[in-house]
Parts: structure tokens; C-alpha cells; sequence
């Protein structure tokens, strides 16, 4: 008999797990909790998600589906309720017509992310994605074993790629782009005629444009578009997860060209079978106009965060080079205070109790001077986790 507690396992691990980067934070979520349960008070500015859990109307329609729905399989595609209302949001918000039949309703942004990278690339594709940009998209390309390349923006771009800067990045194995508008981390967005050229440009060389528009309703002081009133050939994904609050209900949606709906449609029915029932009816509750009108208000909060962040930080001594106009995100520049923003995070944590995120979660060629922080804290949290970073930073 083989001893258990000792045999090594013989099972290879695949190669292409080498191109899936850690989360670093996780490392510094993980350090912030130790410190918690030592006693220690932090003020959590890492994680991407709001603060403010489902609204009740959320809640209470999944608790009466719970009790008067089987709650089984659904369709692959989601609810044609559901379907119908994300139709009509997009009718009531943006006035553009989407036929119900192009959405597919998915297990987050997340599920739509795989499901897209499945259909679109393989072997030998090259991917361009900006650069500082949420890691996790990238990686989606690589599980196929297509080649993400990193489309380097700064911040005199508002670290969103121009349509000048795809077309020279362009090459003759590159097969897509996918442009997240607002950004994580950045909380910028592109131009909307520059990423309709971007659109344009895309499908003369026959690639495919996914716009990622998960933070679209989390716009400040702009007028907030879609693509798809542009153009109906790009994938568009969005998600309940941010501006409806529902991170960890997994349920999100694709806006995709009517062609492309069968093949998404069979790899849907295997990887997943249907999005998660329950989370379904969450979803339909949240488009309803009582929701609406809730996530309004927290959106109004959000902006309130922000114009009360992003100065607080450039006083302590931040740079903001391009000033967020979305999501609940600000990507800072902590050079004046050390050379790497990695230690410079831990190193804050530990001294001052303020968790936020290194830039090397997000690549690009400034990562070392960039941090990430997420205002999805109530406002007096935020106080004190500017007053903290004064007190650290600005000591004498
Ligand atoms: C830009 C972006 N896209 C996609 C996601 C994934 O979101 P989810 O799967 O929760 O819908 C996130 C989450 O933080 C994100 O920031």
C-alpha cells in the first residue's frame, strides 16, 4: 500500500497555467484580515466592489422565487423575461434598439469573458488589451491559448489606447481587442468617437472589438454611452456585479452580433448550462424602476466619493495624472513617497491600517510607481483613511 500522507501526485499541471498571474490582492487582503482578527482597525480601499449589498426590493424578489419557483435549469441563454429587460434597458437608457435574441445572460462579466474568449480565439491568435488593465481579461485569453499583448496607455491618453495607437499595435497575427471603458484601475474612459473608430478600424481587418462595459453606469459628469449606439458588430459585456451591487450573485450579460449567438449559445449550454437561477431573478428585480432609482442614488454617493478622494490624495501628495470620470477607482501616483508601489502598500497597510492595491496587479510599464484605490468604503471610513495616510506620509 502506497502512504497516503506521502505519495506525490504524478498529474502534470498544463503549461498554460504559467501565463495565469496571481491576484497580489489577495496578498494584501489576506495580510489586512490577519491584522483584523490581531485586533487592528483597517480601512479596506483594495477590493472592487461597493459597499452597499442588494437593495430590498433585490432581496425580496429572490426570496418569493425561492418559494413559488422550482428555481431549475433555465435556459442557456437566461430567462426570456430577463433578456427582455436588459432589452429594455438599454432602450430606456441609451435609446437603442437591442433585440432580445442577442443577449445572453452569463455567471458575471466573468462568464461572458470566457465564453467570448472560447468562440473568438485559439492557438496562435494575439489579443490586445491596454495596459494598466484588469488582469482577469487577459488571463481569459490565455486559458485558450491565445497570446494576450499588452497595449501600454498612459496618462496622456487617460490611459484609454487611441485608435492611431491600436492601428500601429496591430499585426498580422493579432485576431481582437478588448477595451474596458471605464477602466479598471483607472477609472477613466475612452472617447466615444474615438472608440467607435477604434470599432471601425477593428472590422476592417475582420477582428473582433470586446468592449467592456461593466462601470458604464458609473459615469461622472459625462454623458454615458454605449457602443452598441455606434455599431452591432462588437461583443459588448456588462454585468449586474457594479452598479447594480450584486458582486456575488454571479450574473452578468453579452450584447453580441446575431451570428455569433448559436456558437455562444453551445458553449454556454456546456460550461455552465444555464446562469445561476436565483441570481436571475435578482436581476430582473434591479432593472425595475424602484431599483433604478436606488442604484441612482448610490451612484450619486459614488460621485460624491470621489470629488472628495481624489483631492484629499493629491494633497497628501499623490499625483492623479488623468482624473477618473467612472467606476470607484483612482490610480495614483505614490512615487513622491517610494520607488515601489509593491512594498509602498504592504508597507501602508502595516503602519497605517489603509489597505489599497499595488499597480503591478495591472501591469503596464508605471506599475511600480502606481497604486489603486477603491472608494467603496462609506465616506467616514474614507476621512480616516486620508487622515491616516496624512499622518504616515506627511509627518515630519
Ligand atoms: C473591468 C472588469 N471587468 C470584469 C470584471 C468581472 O466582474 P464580474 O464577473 O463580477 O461581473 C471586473 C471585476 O472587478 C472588472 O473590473
Amino acid at each position: 500500500m502506497p502512504n497516503r500522507l506521502t505519495e506525490l501526485p504524478s498529474a502534470k499541471i498544463a503549461s498554460r497555467m504559467q501565463a495565469i498571474a496571481p491576484f497580489y490582492v489577495m496578498e494584501i487582503q489576506r495580510r489586512a484580515l490577519e491584522l483584523e482578527a490581531a485586533g487592528r482597525h483597517i480601512i479596506h480601499m483594495e477590493i472592487g466592489q461597493p459597499d452597499f449589498g442588494a437593495p430590498p426590493a433585490v432581496r425580496d424578489a429572490v426570496i418569493d422565487a425561492m418559494h413559488r419557483q422550482p428555481l431549475g435549469y433555465t435556459d442557456a441563454l437566461g430567462m426570456r423575461s430577463l433578456r427582455e429587460a436588459i432589452a429594455r434597458f438599454y432602450a430606456n437608457r441609451f435609446g437603442v434598439t437591442i433585440a432580445p435574441e442577442r443577449i445572453i445572460v452569463t455567471a458575471g462579466a466573468s462568464g461572458a469573458f470566457l465564453l467570448l474568449a472560447g468562440v473568438l480565439f485559439e492557438r496562435g491568435d494575439e489579443v490586445l488589451l491596454p495596459a494598466p488593465g484588469y488582469p482577469c481579461n487577459r488571463h481569459f485569453v490565455a486559458m485558450f491559448d491565445a497570446t494576450p499583448v499588452d497595449l501600454n496607455v498612459d496618462a496622456s491618453t487617460q490611459f484609454q489606447p487611441t485608435v492611431r495607437a491600436v492601428e500601429a499595435a496591430w499585426g498580422s497575427a493579432t485576431r481582437g481587442i478588448v477595451i474596458a471603458s471605464p477602466s479598471n484601475p483607472t477609472g477613466t474612459s475612452m472617447p466615444f468617437d474615438e472608440l467607435a473608430a477604434v470599432a471601425e478600424l477593428v472590422a476592417q481587418r475582420s477582428g473582433a472589438l470586446i468592449v467592456d462595459e461593466i462601470y458604464q453606469s458609473l459615469s461622472y459628469g459625462r454623458q454615458e454611452r454605449t457602443i452598441l449606439e455606434a455599431t452591432d458588430t462588437v461583443f459588448v459585456v456588462n454585468s449586474f456585479s457594479k452598479y447594480f451591487n450584486l458582486t456575488g450573485w454571479r450574473i452578468g450579460w453579452i450584447v453580441a452580433p446575431p451570428s455569433y449567438v448559436p456558437e455562444i449559445e453551445r458553449l454556454a449550454q456546456n460550461a455552465f448550462i444555464c446562469p445561476p437561477a436565483p441570481a436571475q431573478y435578482a436581476a430582473l428585480a434591479a432593472l425595475k424602476p424602484d431599483s433604478i432609482k436606488i442604484y441612482e442614488e448610490r451612484h450619486a454617493e459614488f460621485r460624491a466619493r470621489r470629488d472628495f478622494v481624489v483631492p484629499a490624495l493629491e494633497h497628501i501628495g499623490f499625483g492623479v495624472p488623468a482624473v477618473p470620470d467612472g467606476a470607484f477607482y483612482i490610480y495614483a501616483d505614490c512615487s513622491r513617497f517610494a520607488a515601489d508601489s509593491f512594498a509602498f502598500a504592504f508597507d501602508s497597510l502595516e503602519r497605517a491600517g489603509v489597505a489599497f492595491t499595488p499597480g503591478k496587479d495591472f501591469r503596464g510599464t508605471a506599475a511600480h510607481r502606481f497604486v489603486r484605490f477603491a472608494y467603496t468604503q462609506s465616506m467616514p471610513s474614507l476621512v480616516e483613511g486620508m487622515d491616516r495616510l496624512s499622518r504616515l506620509l506627511n509627518a515630519v
